[in-house]
């Protein structure tokens, strides 16, 4: 007899299965030709990574699931493969025409699934309501993956999408997991970290809005354990406000590793954002820059690396006066 948690585990695993092979029946073939001509996904990786197609109907899973293998339907909805029908007596199936992405855990276990749409419809990612085994909080995309790779490099890459880790595979760089959209918790970040001994991790989120914020948010998260040195971050953007897939569509792999060894600890980052489009000649923006720069300064334990950086900061805002540099590094 198999425990609660078990039977979930069976259920998801034999769904991932229903999925993937009704990807690569006549049915499936559109979400079967997105992958290759719009993703260009060989199919090793559309297999390595268990990818399916949600059939159409209202009633497909359902059908397969609790009429044909007889799961409890209670059961299969724990699992968040069905939704009640609003109002009346029964369920319909969750993921409908989606194409679909087994959500893994470290021991590779499916526990839930994205579904992306695969035209406009809204919205474009469908995920698995959390539940007994999917803790969105406590979960990485492509953890199971990637765990050797971060060991053996010794660092790990965080994007935002499930694409963005495939994309990244299929490219050859396997240290990459993804925080699926939102903002990196305590949680997530302590699992990481267990794998690389130097803990070294790169933040490589979208370039734009939700990405930045990802960016500033994650940072927020580590900070102390930055500014101690018990982390190292850094933090990479890609050029053309890209995302890692986007990126690699339009250049090769090796282009990406040239961004990745170049990319800037966070610290150097935050001052470079600070800086940016800042007109130091006006007394006011001068003013509110020195300030943000000496709070962020003034976090850093470290005696040596703070004098650093102040006489960094003073060069840089300085901007060749020399008497100015030398009050700044007092000022700092
Ligand atoms: P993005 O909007 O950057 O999507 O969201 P993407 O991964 O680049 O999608 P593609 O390339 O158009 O397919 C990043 C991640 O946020 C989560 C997903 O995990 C997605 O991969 N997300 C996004 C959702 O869960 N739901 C959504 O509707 C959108
Ligand atoms: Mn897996
Ligand atoms: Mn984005
Ligand atoms: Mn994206
Ligand atoms: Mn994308």
């Amino acid at each position: 007899q198999l425990s609660q948690r078990d039977q979930l585990y069976e259920i998801l695993a034999v769904t991932a299965k229903f999925f993937e092979h009704a990807l690569h029946q006549s049915q499936g073939a559109i979400a079967l030709d997105y992958l290759r001509t719009k993703r260009k996904l060989s199919p090793e990786i559309v297999q390595q990574f268990q990818l399916g197609y949600a059939p159409g109907g209202w009633q497909t899973l359902y059908g397969y699931l609790v009429e044909q293998k007889r799961y409890p339907v209670e059961q299969v909805e724990q699992a968040g493969l069905l939704v009640p029908r609003q109002g009346g007596s029964g369920y319909y199936d969750r993921f409908r025409d989606r194409l679909m992405i087994p959500i893994c855990d470290v021991q590779g276990r499916v526990i839930g699934f994205g579904g992306r749409a695969l035209g406009d419809e809204q919205p474009k990612y469908l995920n698995s309501p959390e539940g007994d085994l999917f803790d969105k909080g406590k979960t990485l995309y492509g953890l199971d993956l990637a765990k050797g790779a971060i060991a053996k490099r010794d660092e790990a890459i965080v994007v935002e999408g499930y694409f963005d880790v495939i994309a990244l595979h299929a490219a050859g760089i396997t240290n990459v997991v993804a925080s699926m959209g939102t903002a990196l918790t305590q949680g997530q970040i302590k699992q990481l970290l267990r794998y690389t001994e130097s803990k070294r991790i790169i933040f490589n989120f979208d370039d734009d809005k939700a990405g930045q914020k990802a960016a500033d948010r994650a940072i927020g998260e580590l900070a102390d354990l930055a500014y101690r040195g018990e982390v190292q971050v850094r933090i990479l953007n890609l050029p053309e406000g890209k995302d890692p897939d986007e990126f690699l569509k339009a250049h090769s792999p090796s282009a990406y590793q040239d961004l990745l060894q170049d990319a800037p600890l966070w610290l150097d980052w935050q001052i470079q954002k600070l800086l940016a489009n800042k007109d130091l000649s006006q007394p006011d923006q001068f003013h509110a820059s020195t300030q943000a720069i000496a709070q962020l300064l003034g976090s850093l334990p470290n005696a040596t690396l703070r004098t650093h950086y102040i006489h960094r900061c003073a060069e840089l805002l300085s901007r060749g006066n020399a008497r100015l540099a030398v009050q700044l590094e007092q000022d700092l």
